[in-house]
């Protein structure tokens, strides 16, 4: 196995070494920031990239610098063949460090194949540690699998991370709790300021200031923690007595857009250049119509030249996007 050493910037000099890939719009959950109540319509199977085709996606990236990769969806683990892909990733297209993002509901079933096809971490989106409130984010039963899983992964090793979304009105009440997580594991809770982005524009965010002081004065001084925790725009910090850390993801109080290092793409074949743009590249068009890796490799690289200088989520409302085809 060889990891390649090639990097590759775009048009302002950032390094993207970074690949989201959403391999499905489907989801076993509705949470309100994401889906409608009745799920959302079929995307045709024929326009959903294959396997194999994501994984030319994905060796072209590591190619051109690529390191990461995190598969994500709608919900990854509902797509058939996902710990074979993965395996594939990490085995054909050499890319070193391959993470999976989930909503837990199946990941307890699927550790073991996850392990053995080399996982290097998961992210479990957790939004409350309330079943009730659990039901009203996402309409659906299935919390204590959830907290099953995050105990099974904590068992078995696996680096974990847990996502929450903190949202005026809804889950303030679990700031604190989730927080509580880290203090015990060594599990690493980060809170997402909710972007105005598809249904969750529709919801009040809780900005990254009014999270981070609730839990100082439950946990006391949280320290900046410099260290580098995977491969994304979190700030960590330290809290006395905590084995695991607290994150922030703030798109909208703390932009990291200077420092992006990421493309996405969709379970359709666009790769997109940002989570609030359109702008990208049809790379199904281009393996469709027969395009060699040598046309892959260009088109990706032309993709990290349209990437924008940052979100506009200040000035946009990104109604018409939908976070289930996009992966976070
Ligand atoms: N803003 C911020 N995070 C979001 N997620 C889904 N929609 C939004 C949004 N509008 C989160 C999910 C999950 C991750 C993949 O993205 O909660 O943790
Ligand atoms: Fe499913 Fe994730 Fe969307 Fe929730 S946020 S409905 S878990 S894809």
């Amino acid at each position: 196995m060889s990891w390649y050493t090639f990097v590759v910037q775009d048009g302002f000099g950032r390094n993207i070494d970074y690949l989201r890939v959403s391999v499905t719009d489907k989801c076993n959950l509705r949470c309100v920031y994401c889906m409608p109540p009745d799920g959302v319509k079929q995307v045709r199977h024929s326009d959903m990239l294959r396997f194999e085709e994501v994984l030319r996606v994905c060796s072209a990236a590591a190619r051109l610098g690529v390191c990461g990769v995190k598969v994500t969806g709608g919900e990854p683990l509902v797509r058939r063949g996902l710990t074979g892909f993965i395996r594939a990733l990490k085995q054909s297209a050499c890319l070193k460090n391959v993470t999976l993002t989930t909503n837990g509901l199946l990941l307890s079933g699927f550790l073991d194949e996850l392990l053995e096809a080399g996982i290097d971490a998961v992210n479990v989106s957790l939004d409350t540690l309330n079943k009730d409130v659990f039901r009203a984010i996402t309409r659906s039963d299935g919390f204590e699998q959830v907290l099953y899983s995050i105990h099974a992964a904590q068992e078995a090793s696996i680096s974990l991370k847990i996502n929450a979304v903190p949202m005026r009105g809804v889950n303030e009440a679990d700031i604190v709790p989730l927080a509580e997580l880290a203090r015990q594991k060594n599990v690493h809770v980060r809170f997402i300021e909710l972007m105005p982005l598809g249904l969750g524009a529709r919801i009040l965010p809780i900005p990254q200031a009014e999270v981070k002081a609730a839990l100082t004065q439950a946990f006391g001084t949280l320290e900046k923690f410099e260290g580098r925790l995977g491969n994304g725009p979190a700030s960590y910090y330290s809290a006395a007595g905590f084995a695991g850390k607290i994150g922030f993801i703030s798109a909208l109080s703390h932009s990291f857009c200077g420092s992006c290092n990421r493309l996405r793409l969709t379970g359709t074949g666009l790769l997109k250049t940002c989570l609030s743009s359109d702008i990208g590249v049809d790379l199904k068009a281009v393996i469709r119509s027969g395009g060699s890796d040598a046309a892959i490799d260009a088109a990706f690289r032309s993709a990290v030249m349209l990437k924008p200088a940052g979100h506009d989520f200040h000035t946009n409302q990104h109604v018409k996007k939908n976070m289930y085809s996009i992966g976070g």
